[in-house]
């Protein structure tokens, strides 16, 4: 990931929940970091830790992912961890997906393509395989490329970079996967995160 986004990037983080990862990008020089939850809780949360950390410089904002409240053009990196997947909880069929998840998984994208700057990247680290994601990623209305690669032993992740204004139009079912050996984590470092378990917004309000 610190190869793709450059200390002086503007960062969003779409659904943080109680993640480390912003945290992890601050330690690493990246300051213009802006998370997003639609849990009040979650934020509330979030705010509360990262000020007993001294990150104040972080803004965490209550929001909705499918109706982002940022001007066009403001990321030079969007991110997300397991956030798009709770758009596929009842999704039903995942090769067949009701048509309101496909509008809300749309509805995500096309925000998130409206906030990067050009030539800027979403990141998306996630349960969901090529297979899946790649009808939505390739819709026309996007102008990204699109990379990916797996890590993880066991359960696989995904781990996807689409930059926007880079696609290439002669071949429009292209999704290259990027050749650099597979990542793994140790388990605790994905159980510390434990995101795929947090799927329902209500549990994190109870
Ligand atoms: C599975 S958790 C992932 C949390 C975090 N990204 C992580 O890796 O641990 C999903 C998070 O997305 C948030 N969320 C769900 N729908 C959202 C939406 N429409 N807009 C913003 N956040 C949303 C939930 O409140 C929850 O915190």
């Amino acid at each position: 990931m610190q190869s793709h986004i450059k200390p002086n990037s503007s960062v969003l983080e779409l659904g943080c929940g109680n993640s480390q990862l912003c945290e992890e990008l601050y330690k690493d020089g990246i300051t213009d970091i802006t998370c997003i939850d639609l849990s009040s809780v979650a934020v509330e949360r979030m705010k509360e830790r990262l000020l007993s950390k001294g990150y104040e410089e972080i803004k965490v904002l209550e929001a909705d992912m499918l109706d982002l409240p940022f001007s066009n053009e403001r990321f030079d990196v969007v991110i997300e961890k397991g956030t798009m997947d709770v758009l596929f909880v009842d999704s039903g069929d995942p090769w067949n997906p009701q048509p309101a998840t496909i509008s809300k998984v749309m509805a995500m994208l096309e925000g998130v393509h409206k906030v990067l700057k050009p030539n800027g990247i979403f990141i998306s680290i996630t349960f969901g395989q090529p297979h899946f994601r790649k009808p939505f990623f390739h819709n026309a209305k996007f102008t990204w490329s699109i990379e990916w690669s797996t890590f993880g032993d066991g359960f696989h992740y995904f781990f996807y970079i689409l930059r926007k204004g880079r696609r290439c139009l002669d071949d429009e079912d292209s999704i290259e996967k990027i050749q650099i050996p597979s990542i793994s984590l140790y388990h605790e470092e994905l159980e510390g995160e434990d995101y795929i378990f947090r799927t329902n917004i209500e549990e994190l309000n109870s």
